[in-house]
């Protein structure tokens, strides 16, 4: 091969035995709900969120934010969590199977005793289709996610926040920011992170229709 079409080094293939680890590390990802009660150390938290900055985004923006919540402030985070689920119970009492309802239930109450919760925005501005932000945060959300089973740490990732939008901005004091009043600052998502107190089995996948070749 000439020098030319010599690759970098770090797009030559992983190996075979990577490759079929990260294949399970994909399918081990579930949604973890309740948690041990110990911390997660400030080390590990660091890479689990240096893994989120390292996904693309629009236009190499980069425009998230993520404010991590432990101890006393996570604890009245808690307190604001509990208000959102009177929010969205009615809803969901419909739609859940009773024992589910409970176990949500109980998770709304306690975020599953997890030590850590990070509230996930966007940065949006004019520059970006509104679309394409969110995107990008999400891309982030998910190498989090993703570097949470590689720590052996779990995670949910929560829209529940959203019930409760303008208290969470309050919560963070992030109403005052300026980019917050030229409303370009938005909650997207919670994740909440600890090391796992359960395994739930995998949630069903849907296959048909999900992907159209042609
Ligand atoms: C954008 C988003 C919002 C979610 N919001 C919640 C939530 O508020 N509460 C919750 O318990 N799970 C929430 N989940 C987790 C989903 O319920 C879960 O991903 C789905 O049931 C599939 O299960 P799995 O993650 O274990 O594969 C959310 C997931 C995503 C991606």
């Amino acid at each position: 091969m000439s020098a030319s079409l010599e690759k970098p080094a770090r797009f030559a293939a992983f190996s075979e035995s990577f490759r079929e680890e990260f294949y399970r590390l994909l399918e081990a990802r579930r949604s973890i709900r309740k948690f041990q009660q110990r911390e997660v150390s400030q080390e590990i938290l660091d890479r689990v969120l240096a893994a989120a900055l390292q996904a693309p985004s629009g236009k190499n923006r980069q425009n998230w934010r993520f404010y991590v919540l432990r101890g006393e402030k996570r604890d009245e985070y808690v307190k604001l969590s509990q208000k959102s689920w009177l929010g969205i119970k009615d809803v969901l009492v419909a739609r859940l199977k009773p024992s589910l309802y409970d176990f949500t239930e109980r998770f709304f109450y306690t975020l599953g005793d997890a030590p850590v919760v990070i509230l996930c925005y966007s940065i949006n501005d004019a520059e970006e289709r509104y679309h394409t932000s969110i995107g990008s945060v999400y891309m982030a959300v998910e190498n989090l996610n993703l570097a949470c089973v590689a720590e052996g740490l779990g995670c949910c990732t929560m829209g529940a926040p959203l019930e409760i939008k303008q208290e969470v901005d309050q919560f963070l004091g992030v109403d005052k920011l300026a980019e917050h009043q030229a409303g370009q600052l938005e909650l997207l998502c919670g994740v909440v992170l600890g090391w796992p107190d359960h395994d739930p089995p995998k949630a069903a996948r849907q296959i048909d229709d999900r992907i159209v070749f042609s």
